[in-house]
């Protein structure tokens, strides 16, 4: 595929957004999950410690800035520069967007170089896991973490967004052998991650025989692939654009895949992302056994403003996760953790 295409797409992917609201499905569900208010907390608000290590590195509480971005235009690495700053600064994770760009674009690689903009954080590199049916392996996997000097490796999973999108890959056959080779030569973990379809118990299963370690569960009920892709179809015999809202909402919410991780949690870690949104989803994620959780769509408007709205934005959100940490009765992120106490039983 031509440098001008992975651009042209990525401009495309990001209008869309911004043009349809309802590219955001507001079915993750964490409405429906119940937490077990405490009137007498017995703690003190301005003691509550939200940190917690990820990676090996402290954040200061357990939120991801998921993959977005990166290219050659001025907008998307003004975008990258925007996150790093304010991650760094707010002490949190940050992942950027698929790098096949800077593999057929050398320009698109300064969009990738963010160590010097954050130099303490976690930071994930992003590759699709199809690409390894089409030519790519370790050579371009390494290229992609070296640049970003990066903490860990995203493989991410999107056999719907290909089948929509015009030009997409879709031989996804095979492709778990391909992972355990890679997971065995990149010089950092790999992290499975779907694109906001969830990730099943037979794929959890196919990660941890690969050697996989960390899975991001990236589940259905925030932002909707199949909806975006719809909109960048042209007309054609099979009308794709219809297949796109067909099946925008398909696949397993966060909830639901952090239901089906409770039996690996202890082969495997847990990224919780997919339609959170707010600190009280952080909250309730962290209980369900997520480690860390992911964020993409809330984060691209400020990224697009300035490092001071990311920051602005990590901020509320941080506010909202201590005020839900408080009224359970919680002194530290690490008491949530797979804590089944703080939930009540009437959560269907
Ligand atoms: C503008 C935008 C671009 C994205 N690009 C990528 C990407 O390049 N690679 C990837 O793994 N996921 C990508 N995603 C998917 C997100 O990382 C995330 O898995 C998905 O949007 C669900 O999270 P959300 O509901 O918080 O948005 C993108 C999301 C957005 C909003």
């Amino acid at each position: 595929m031509s440098k001008k295409t992975i651009t042209k797409r990525k401009q495309e992917h990001i209008k869309a957004i911004l043009k349809d609201p309802e590219i955001e499905r507001y079915q993750s569900g964490f409405d429906k999950v119940h937490l077990i208010h405490r009137g007498l907390p017995e703690l003190d608000f301005t003691k509550i410690d939200t940190s917690t290590v990820f990676l090996d590195k402290t954040v200061s509480f357990p939120l991801l800035i998921s993959s977005m971005t990166g290219g050659a235009d001025k907008n998307l690495i003004e975008i990258n520069k925007n996150l790093a700053l304010a991650a760094e600064k707010q002490q949190i994770a940050l992942a950027v967007g698929s790098q096949r760009s800077m593999i057929v674009d050398k320009d698109a690689e300064q969009s990738f170089k963010l160590r010097q903009f954050a130099p303490n954080i976690p930071l994930i590199a992003n590759m699709g896991a199809v690409q390894l049916n089409y030519d790519y392996g370790i050579e371009q996997a390494q290229k992609m973490v070296d640049i970003l000097e990066a903490d860990a490796l995203y493989l991410h999973l999107n056999p719907l967004q290909e089948i929509i999108q015009p030009e997409g890959n879709t031989n996804f056959s095979n492709l778990a052998e391909k992972i355990a080779n890679l997971n065995e030569q990149l010089s950092v973990p790999i992290i499975l991650k779907e694109v906001g379809c969830g990730l099943s118990d037979k794929d959890i299963k196919l990660g941890i025989s690969a050697g996989i370690t960390w899975f991001d569960t990236s589940g259905r009920g925030g932002t909707s692939w199949s909806r975006i892709e719809a909109h960048r179809n042209e007309p054609s015999p099979i009308d794709k654009a219809k297949l796109g809202n067909l099946f925008q909402d398909w696949g397993l919410t966060t909830i639901q895949v952090l239901e089906i991780a409770k039996k690996h949690q202890d082969k495997a870690n847990f990224i919780a992302s997919g339609g959170i949104r707010t600190g009280i989803d952080m909250v309730k994620s962290v209980i369900m056994g997520g480690r860390i959780c992911g964020m993409a769509r809330p984060f691209l408007k400020p990224a697009m403003g300035s490092s001071a709205k990311v920051e602005q934005h990590i901020q509320c959100i941080h506010k909202q996760y201590r005020v839900s940490q408080f009224l359970l009765g919680a002194s530290k992120t690490v008491d949530l953790f797979l804590n089944k106490a703080l939930i009540t039983s009437n959560n269907k």
